[in-house]
């Protein structure tokens, strides 16, 4: 990592909390406890790379922050709500979450369940109610990209498969078909949507933008599988080993982890060859390789 990647991702990660704290409810209005639980979800936490991959898209087609900003948050609010009932004890049953007690330890099951539901109509409140691309039309198509991301056929669905996969020996490309949607899902929606905020793109630039995406949301979850069968608990700020535990089909499961890492680098090297053509796609670029590298 650039110390010069470090500074614009560090600026916009900071960019992103005050959006999200200026739009998320305040901690005095009621239902407090639910709005309590719901900043405690979402602020001081995560690595933000969803909003960055939305930032990035942005920069590379000449976008509005003031757009990307919002767009960039709306994804991160799905993404927070997805991990508060991934945590929750009929799915993961996780009690650590970004280094402190997962939403249900802290606040109850109901509560989890409540932010979770209001996170996400949070999320579609802010994309509807500020302007965002260039006419009506095209901000209700954003709308619609982030409801099929996150629903059944995208997060959700996937989030459905890899509960009815405890313990199956899953072939690669089922695999592959659920990491697509439990987290391929959201990251291609952060780097469309970043883009559709701004100038339109020719089909060849589009394609290679949703190469891209799906190369990396798919990079990011073998990752995941990956960290959690090495890396120490206290550096992920999640439970470790939680996949072997639970008998979860992975990547490390199903290859092995040097031919999972050998796939993560694979999947790397396309996703740098898909945005190729984009003379200010060096932040997606960067994105890509942290996304691989990244020890956490
Ligand atoms: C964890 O996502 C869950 C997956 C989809 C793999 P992140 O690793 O992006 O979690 P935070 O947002 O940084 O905590
Ligand atoms: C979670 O995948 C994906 C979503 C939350 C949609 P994991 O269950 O592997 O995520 P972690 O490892 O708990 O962060
Ligand atoms: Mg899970
Ligand atoms: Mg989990
Ligand atoms: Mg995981």
């Amino acid at each position: 990592m650039t110390s010069d990647f470090l500074t614009w991702s560090t600026a916009l990660q900071a960019r992103t909390e005050i959006v999200l704290e200026q739009h998320l409810p305040a901690l005095a209005s009621a239902p407090q406890t639910l709005h309590q639980a719901m900043r405690y979800a979402v602020l001081e936490g995560g690595k933000r790379v969803r909003p960055l991959l939305a930032f990035a898209a942005g920069e590379a087609c000449h976008a509005d922050p003031a757009q990307v900003e919002i767009v960039a948050c709306a994804v991160e609010l799905i993404h927070a709500y997805s991990l508060v009932h991934d945590d929750m004890p009929c799915m993961d049953d996780d009690v650590l979450r970004r280094g402190k007690p997962t939403c249900h330890v802290e606040f109850g099951e109901a509560t989890a369940l409540l932010v979770g539901d209001s996170l996400q109509s949070l999320a579609f409140e802010l994309l509807s109610s500020n302007p965002l691309g260039k006419t009506p039309a095209q901000q209700i198509a954003m709308i619609k990209l982030l409801a099929q991301a996150s629903g059944s056929r995208g997060m959700a669905g996937g989030q459905a498969i890899d509960l009815a996969s405890v313990g199956v020996a899953l072939t690669l490309p089922e695999l592959e078909f659920m990491h697509i949607h439990k987290t391929g899902a959201l990251i291609r929606a952060a780097v469309l949507l970043g883009a559709y905020c701004g100038e339109p793109l020719s089909e060849q630039q589009h394609a290679g933008l949703d190469r891209y995406a799906k190369c990396a949301g798919l990079a990011f979850q073998v990752v995941d599988d990956i960290l959690d069968a090495e890396a120490p608990t206290a550096t992920l700020g999640k439970t470790a080993g939680k996949d072997a535990e639970h008998n979860k089909p992975t990547y490390v499961s199903l290859m092995g982890i040097t031919e999972a890492k050998a796939f993560a680098r694979e999947l790397h090297r396309d996703a740098l060859d898909a945005v190729d053509g984009f003379d200010h796609g060096q932040r997606l670029r960067e994105l890509a390789d942290f996304i691989v590298q990244r020890s956490f």
